[in-house]
């Protein structure tokens, strides 16, 4: 497998996600000429190619050349048609497949493209539109070192990736992080409620919410202390965020949580099968 700067990729379907990581990847100094894209949506094309100037195709098998890393950026219901369209140029070739369908496994994706290749399964999250995406991915047993590295250089384009060792726990990570970003906008969005019923403005109350959420993600991230310190050190012994932790605590926030993340993964287990 050849360095970053001289492989070629190839991205099926050229919608959100995969525009976010070829802007992502010409940030890191990747050329435009070392990718292609193919997209039956013409505006998308023209966008594409307007804004990166990277070379697009309406037909998933027209010049497909000799890529090193196939991308395939389609929504899940049609992976197998899309897949099954694109098997001859990918047997040709045998590039690593990158896949960042949700719910759609590494088995049947090698099914679908009727033959075993080395093939990553990537969970991103809507955040990785604005290159702050949390990733989780699989790699089945035929993905090398080499291309191990290589799809976390791709990956973190985007934000920032973790790789998971059983294919079952990227259930998990649809339920934490995939569906995460809904968790955190509902979380502020609430907060946003209850500060107008204390009598602030709507927009006061919605800045303040959004700023708390951003200031104290960047301390958990920047921070040396474990969240538990952090919250910890918020909170003073009958203080006013005592009122409050103690109000979540008599609700059963822990099990809440708890409950909403079984419930996610559980429909994320549903989900694949129902794409089989
Ligand atoms: N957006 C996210 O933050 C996010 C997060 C996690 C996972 N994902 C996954 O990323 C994948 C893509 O999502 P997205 O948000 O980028 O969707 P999207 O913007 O709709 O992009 C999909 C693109 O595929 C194109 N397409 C449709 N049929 C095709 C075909 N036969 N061959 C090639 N391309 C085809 C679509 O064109 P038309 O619009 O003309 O149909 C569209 O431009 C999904 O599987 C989703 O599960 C996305």
């Amino acid at each position: 497998m050849k360095s970053i700067q001289d492989i070629r990729i190839r991205f099926i379907g050229a919608g959100n996600m995969a525009a976010s990581l070829m802007g992502g990847l010409i940030n890191k100094g990747i050329t435009a000429s070392q990718m292609t894209a193919s997209d039956p949506g013409q505006n998308q094309r023209e966008y594409i190619e307007r804004q990166f100037q990277i070379q697009t195709f309406d037909e998933n098998n027209a010049h497909f050349g000799m890529p090193d890393m196939v991308i395939i950026a389609v929504k899940p219901q049609i992976m197998k048609q899309v897949l099954e369209d694109v098997a001859p140029s990918i047997r040709h070739t045998n590039p690593l497949i990158i896949s960042v369908a949700a719910g759609i496994t590494t088995k049947q994706i090698a099914d679908w493209l009727n033959t075993d290749l080395p093939i990553v399964r990537t969970m991103p999250n809507t955040p990785a539109l604005i290159g702050q995406g949390a990733i989780g991915m699989f790699a089945n047993q035929l993905v090398t070192q080499a291309q191990l590295q290589m799809t976390e250089q791709v990956m973190d384009a985007v934000g920032t990736s973790i790789w998971v060792t059983e294919e079952a726990n990227i259930d998990a990570v649809t339920a934490l992080s995939g569906s995460g970003p809904a968790y955190f906008f509902m979380f502020m969005e609430y907060l946003q409620q209850a500060g107008q019923k204390l009598g602030l403005s709507e927009s006061n109350a919605a800045l303040l919410a959004k700023k708390t959420a951003i200031g104290s993600a960047l301390l958990a991230e920047r921070s040396p202390e474990s969240l538990q310190q952090l919250k910890d050190r918020v909170t003073s012994p009958n203080g006013t965020t005592a009122a409050a932790l103690d109000s979540f605590a008599e609700n059963h926030i822990e099990e809440v949580i708890e409950q909403a993340l079984t419930a996610a993964n559980d429909r994320s287990v549903a989900l694949s099968k129902e794409f089989d």
